[in-house]
């Protein structure tokens, strides 16, 4: 928490008496803390007992009032380490989950690359109305952290779920988050992900059946550790959530091979993780080609292999990770990959275990390094293995 940069949004809820304890328990542990408060905050808890204890200016409106000042959100945005919003009322959490960008807490929201922590704090049945309920499934499914309310007697005197969690707790959170998953912290990580589609006529492509869950995974997961990640996709129906990606989206191999080499050379690791077309048709077709009752033979010139061309311009100080997806001989062939390539470390799954592969939500790998050791893991769920494949690769760029 040492020096951390915290931005604590405060939004108009009685439980905002408790964010004087929660600047207290933050500014103890050594983090810099920088209030934002709603105008139906400073109705619960005034600015100025904020201020004393962060030592800054607290801040709600775009402009100062008396000197004209305006305050960046943008800016604001960047400098946190991470934004906590407690408490959060069930209005804050509807427009934060709707982009509802009118007052300075929610654009500040909508500009921060660092993670949120949201505290909702409401009565019973506000909290348990679809309506919130849905809210929330939406910021989490941003990649926002839920705190969940506890349970005991609210503001309103009812009994039930709403009540904010205590600021000790919260901390705890935040200071069990940080510690962890800075491991990553200033890196830039490649990942391609995906299959790549090779047109043949204006309708037709040759494909493959990935998905790309396991390169967004890997994408999510490096990003969630404070790595900069360039996500180069091919066409899946995937999104990504987390704002340290920048997606780039391709179609052919052709196209991935370029944006891989221009990113490459400034990225201190990359993880092939795309099914690359091999072969794309000779000649590609502007006009829709016609059934005929003659055999149709359609020519194929070999694809470049972007990880071979990344393994060729491998610097010392950069790591480069692929994947081998085998249905025989599956060390075998995973190994002579991981030499041609000049691979650290190849991640080997098999079509033989049921579970694993394209299209599934769960994956069984074993890593291969080039030192020789091998590490197996069981099937989990693609999230999981993307975590463990990761902290592999963490270990390379400590
Ligand atoms: N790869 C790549 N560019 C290609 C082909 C593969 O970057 N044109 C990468 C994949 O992303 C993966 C690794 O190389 O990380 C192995 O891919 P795979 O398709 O298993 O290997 P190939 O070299 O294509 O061999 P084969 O298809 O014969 O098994």
């Amino acid at each position: 928490m040492k020096g951390k940069k915290i931005i604590l949004g405060i939004t108009g809820s009685i439980a905002a008496y408790k964010a004087a304890y929660l600047v207290r328990a933050f500014i103890k542990k050594g983090a810099e803390v920088q209030v934002v408060i709603t105008p139906a905050g400073k109705e619960f808890i005034t600015p100025v007992t904020l201020s004393a204890l962060t030592g800054k200016p607290v801040i709600s409106e775009f402009f100062t009032a008396n000197d004209g000042t305006w305050h960046s959100h943008v800016d604001l945005g960047l400098w946190a380490d991470a934004m906590v919003i407690a408490p959060a009322t069930a209005s804050t959490i509807g427009k934060m989950a709707n982009g509802i960008a009118d007052n300075m807490l929610i654009t500040t929201y909508l500009s921060a690359k660092a993670p949120v922590f949201i505290a909702p704090a409401m009565d019973l049945d506000m909290f348990a109305h679809p309506t919130t309920q849905h809210n929330l499934d939406l910021l989490r499914s941003y990649g926002n952290h839920i705190i969940e309310p506890g349970v005991g007697e609210l503001a309103s005197h009812l009994e039930g779920k709403g009540r904010m969690e205590e600021p000790d707790k919260i901390v705890e959170v935040l200071e069990r988050f940080l510690a962890s998953r800075c491991d990553l912290a200033g890196k830039k990580i490649v990942v391609t992900a995906g299959p790549t589609y090779e047109k043949i006529d204006p309708v037709r492509f040759i494909g493959n059946y990935s998905s790309g869950k396991m390169g967004f995974a890997l994408a999510e997961e490096c990003a969630e550790r404070g790595a900069d990640v360039v996500l180069i996709a091919g066409p899946v129906s995937q999104k990504t959530v987390h704002r340290s990606i920048r997606r780039i989206d391709v179609e052919s191999a052709r196209e991935m091979y370029d944006v891989a080499l221009s990113e490459y050379p400034t990225a201190d690791a990359a993880i092939m993780c795309a099914a690359v077309a091999d072969y794309a048709p000779e000649h590609y077709s502007d006009m829709k080609i016609k059934r005929s009752s003659d055999d149709m033979i359609l020519r194929l010139r070999p694809n470049p292999d972007i990880a071979a061309a990344l393994g060729k311009m491998k610097r010392d100080n950069q790591v480069l990770a692929g994947f081998a997806l085998e249905t025989d001989h599956e060390e075998e062939h995973a190994l002579s990959k991981m030499k041609r390539k000049n691979l650290d470390f190849i991640v080997l799954n098999s079509l033989k275990d049921e579970g694993a592969g394209f299209r599934c939500d769960t994956n069984k790998v074993t890593i291969l390094k080039s030192d020789g050791e091998q590490i197996p893991f069981d099937m989990k769920p693609k999230k999981e293995v993307a975590a463990d494949i990761v902290s592999v690769l963490g270990k390379y760029l400590k």
